[in-house]
């Protein structure tokens, strides 16, 4: 098994267990394929392998920092997150007279939780809300956050185990497109080869393999040798699929990435695959399978190519913070202050206390730091980015990217 590097703290025995599980499954699918697996099916497996993947196998990845999560997505952050993006979903919802939402990849259900519930304030909840999720441990979780939070709106839900021929809704998906395979791509001094994964000993290691792919960005080829990029051929095929049967409605893809010309510029000749591990980004992606997120940064040009290539209008492309403050999130945090800081059972002088909406109260502090996270510049507000991809619906309904829309960037 890869080498445990000092500064990590150590996973515990049984997921310790569950990825040697896994690695005995890498392993024969190692010996399968002749000693060599293309990286995206190793990523596919490390992830989504049933019962033993990152998001198959385990439960308690997202959350706030201070627990045992790896990582903190923005539904999980605020809820102002998800009570801005239905403001823009209950607009498209209106003009284009469509009465569904669909979610890619829901993760813990806070997003579903978020919307849900203000769109039913807004008086526009949908008649159905239908969640897409590949794995079966977070569908469970998905069902009890819902339950819990929004029991009177949990019979809209429901939860697709494919997604039908043709559909019209307003489609979600948060930090769904970074979680899908991606293959690697390695220049040596003859040109680009396949970066894939074989056994060395009890250790995974890389191996590059000759091969006909190419970055699809010109600038690629001026990367010195040593460079490693990704290409993403599954977030493109998931595109064209969701394009072909979209019939009416927009698409609303938030993560972080890029257009490709920075995608693929000089400054980012490592590219951008990363395992995240207890709020760390590590570059040892082979370390402990299973047990830690990984990611590869958007293209969105790709995104948007194949969407426009399958019949979709890109509606719209802008940074997070320019799409929340579009959809009015500034003055949700105006509302929520004034109404005060959400009910507590005052068990005690401290609760009340920790409670107060007051500024230097800590309700009104962690809404705070929240804000500046999803909006600020070196946070989730510039590298985030949401494009809308649609058909049939008004580009006006599209109030987010009003301000700041960087389409021509693509
Ligand atoms: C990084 S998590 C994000 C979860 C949630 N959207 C959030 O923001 O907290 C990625 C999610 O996408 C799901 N996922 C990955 N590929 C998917 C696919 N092709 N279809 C549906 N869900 C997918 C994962 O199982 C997981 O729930």
């Amino acid at each position: 098994m890869n080498e445990q590097p000092t500064s990590l703290p150590a996973p515990a025995p049984l997921a310790l267990e569950r990825s040697a599980q896994l690695l005995a499954q890498l392993r024969a699918a190692l010996h399968a394929g002749g000693g060599w697996l293309p990286f995206d099916a190793y990523m596919q497996q490390a992830l989504y392998a049933p019962g033993l993947g990152y998001y198959t196998g385990q439960v308690g990845q997202f959350g706030d920092f201070g627990s045992d999560s790896d990582f903190v997505t923005a539904p999980e952050l605020s809820p102002l997150f998800g009570r801005t993006i239905a403001a823009q979903v209950a607009r498209v919802l209106q003009q284009a007279a469509l009465d569904s939402v669909v979610e890619f990849g829901a993760g813990s259900g806070q997003l579903a939780v978020q919307v849900l519930g203000e769109l039913d304030r807004l008086g526009c909840a949908p008649r159905q809300y239908a969640i897409v999720e590949v794995s079966g441990a977070l569908k469970h979780r998905q069902r009890d956050t819902l339950q819990r939070a929004v029991p009177h709106l949990a019979d809209r839900v429901q939860w697709w185990s494919r997604l039908p021929e043709r559909f019209d809704a307003v489609v979600l998906g948060n930090e769904v497109l970074d979680a899908m395979p991606v293959k690697l791509l390695s220049k040596h001094p003859g040109g680009w080869m396949e970066r894939g994964v074989t056994q060395e000993g009890d250790d995974l290691v890389f191996a590059d393999r000759p091969t006909t792919l190419q970055p699809p960005d010109p600038q690629a080829q001026a990367l010195p040798p040593g460079s490693v990029t990704e290409i993403h051929p599954h977030a493109l095929a998931f595109i064209r699929t969701l394009a072909e049967r979209l019939r009416r409605g927009v698409a609303l893809f938030i993560d972080y990435g890029f257009p490709q010309h920075e995608y693929y510029h000089p400054q980012r000749h490592m590219g951008t695959l990363r395992a995240h591990y207890r709020h760390r980004a590590l570059d040892d992606v082979l370390l402990w399978p299973g047990l830690a997120d990984i990611t590869a940064h958007v293209d969105f040009t790709a995104v948007a190519l194949a969407a426009q290539d399958a019949g979709l209008d890109v509606l719209g492309y802008t940074s997070q913070a320019n799409f929340l403050m579009n959809c009015g999130l500034l003055d949700l945090v105006a509302e929520e202050f004034a109404a005060g800081p959400p009910p507590v059972a005052p068990s005690s002088a401290a609760a009340l206390c920790q409670a107060t909406a007051a500024p230097g109260g800590s309700h009104y502090l962690r809404q705070t730091a929240a804000v500046n996270k999803l909006l600020g510049e070196s946070e989730m507000g510039e590298l985030f980015k949401v494009i809308a991809l649609g058909r049939g619906v008004d580009a006006h309904a599209l109030h987010g990217f009003a301000r700041g829309d960087r389409t021509h960037t693509l």
